[in-house]
């Protein structure tokens, strides 16, 4: 496996002696640092919670994660099926399901879908997107597209404006993540790779940089794509041409939200 850590994190562990051990955003300890980084994040839920609101039928959230999304919707009454290739992240969703809300987790990969029955909603918040390349996007679109409802929608959320601007760029700098003991200073790396197409990222704990140490560094791997090129892409797998909406953020990261539906030629679901 290529290595996942940024050449910024490599400098500095080298500067005291120290190496990388690489652990996934969304596996194991990962988990629980995604949660602390994105815990207080509101943004896209009062969007996908008024689109189930606007659509008959269950809902299908993919890469549902901790279920920041889920959770909302189950809340609001809607039954919901939530997709996640972790089963460590699907486990704090399940740890989290009010007891009255229909939620069913399937540890699954987005790329193969193969749920029984069909959806009104599918949602891939968070810019999740972003997680497959153009291959795989293939792969999830037509999965999608199986899986609709004939009247169905799908909606996925993608960076726009300077947010997207700054996703191209090179950056390191600290940022602080709500801890148990409140705020921790991290070191936040974004390396860019394949001619701006690919964007490496990487936190590391400034207090776990001790000399001569192994030191957890979490990882991801994203790709840099925009509302244009994933309006194209739906467009050509079978969808309608996105309806574009912009979310409303309190920090101001502009984020766009895609809607689009089948376009009518008999086949996919009911
Ligand atoms: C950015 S998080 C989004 C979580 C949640 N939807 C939210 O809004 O916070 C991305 C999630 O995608 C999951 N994931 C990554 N690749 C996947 C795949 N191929 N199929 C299903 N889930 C995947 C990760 O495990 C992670 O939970």
């Amino acid at each position: 496996m290529t290595s996942l850590i940024t050449d910024t994190v490599a400098a500095r562990l080298d500067l005291v002696g120290a190496t990388a051990r690489e652990q996934d955003l969304y596996a194991g300890a990962g988990t629980n640092f995604y949660d602390r980084l994105v815990g207080p994040d509101r943004a896209e839920i009062r969007e996908v919670l008024a689109l189930a609101r606007a659509v008959p039928g269950p809902v299908l959230d993919l890469a549902a994660g901790s279920g920041r999304l889920t959770i909302p919707l189950a809340r609001s009454g809607h039954r919901v099926t939530a997709v996640d290739l972790s089963a460590d992240m699907l486990g704090r969703l399940r740890g989290a399901v009010p007891h009255e809300a229909t939620v069913e987790c399937v540890v699954a990969d987005m790329r193969d879908l193969a749920l029984a029955g069909h959806f009104g909603l599918v949602v891939l918040g968070a810019t999740s997107i972003t997680l497959l390349d153009r291959e795989d996007r293939s792969r999830l679109y037509a999965g999608v597209r199986r899986h609709l409802t004939a009247t169905g929608v799908f909606a996925l959320t993608v960076a726009d404006g300077a947010s997207a601007d700054s996703l191209g760029v090179a950056t390191d700098r600290e940022i602080t993540v709500p801890g148990g003991a409140g705020e921790e200073p991290y070191l936040f790396a974004q390396q860019i790779e394949g001619d701006g197409a690919v964007r490496v990222v990487n936190w590391v704990r400034l207090a776990d940089i001790v000399p001569r140490t192994e030191v957890p560094v979490l990882t991801s791997r994203l790709h840099v794509l925009s509302p244009e090129v994933l309006a194209g892409e739906l467009v050509a797998a079978g969808f309608t041409a996105p309806e574009r909406s912009p979310v409303r953020t309190p920090a101001g990261v502009e984020i766009l939200l895609l809607t689009t539906s089948r376009a009518g030629d008999g086949r996919g679901g009911r």
